[in-house]
């Protein structure tokens, strides 16, 4: 096969831009410690029914409209799949999963992290208005992944 020679520049110039992000990649990853966005700890995924305070997923109270609220993604449901918050309540939300990647999205509000099975992804959030808050899973995965939701409902 007869290449024109501004091809083969084309072609080689493409190869050694692919290499280049495969090594910055590379040593992004291993090197330089990158972490998944929002994830601030691991976790052993096979253990999580059994890590608190995963073991008893839920909102914990820890002032005065200060709440933390532990809650466990996966297929193909949210733990807990309903949670009620006084109004102004200032939350933040760890979540993590046994199984594959989710998301965790509140549409409206800043909320939306992926959930990776090893690691506790964390958001913050006041909610400052009254109302039933749909909770989403905003990563595909699996075949009932539209069926992934859940409430918060604040009151
Ligand atoms: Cu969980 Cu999509």
């Amino acid at each position: 096969m007869h290449l024109h020679a501004a091809e083969k520049i084309w072609l080689r110039a493409g190869v050694i831009m692919l290499g280049c992000f495969m090594a910055i990649i590379t040593v992004l990853a291993l090197v330089d410690g990158v972490v998944p966005p929002s994830s601030g700890t691991t976790i052993d995924p096979n253990l999580v029914s059994k890590t608190p305070p995963f073991d008893h997923p839920g909102l914990h109270r820890i002032g005065d409209h200060e709440y933390e609220a532990y809650y466990v993604a996966q297929v193909f449901s949210f733990t807990p799949s309903e949670m009620h918050l006084p109004v102004h309540s200032r939350v933040v939300f760890y979540v993590t999963s046994p199984d594959v990647v989710h998301g965790f999205s509140v549409p409206k509000t800043g909320i939306n992290v992926m959930v990776i099975p090893g690691w506790v992804s964390s958001v913050r959030y006041t909610f400052h208005q009254p109302g039933t808050y749909l909770l989403l899973c905003n990563e595909y995965c699996g075949a009932s992944h539209h069926l992934m939701s859940g409430k918060i409902i604040v009151e």
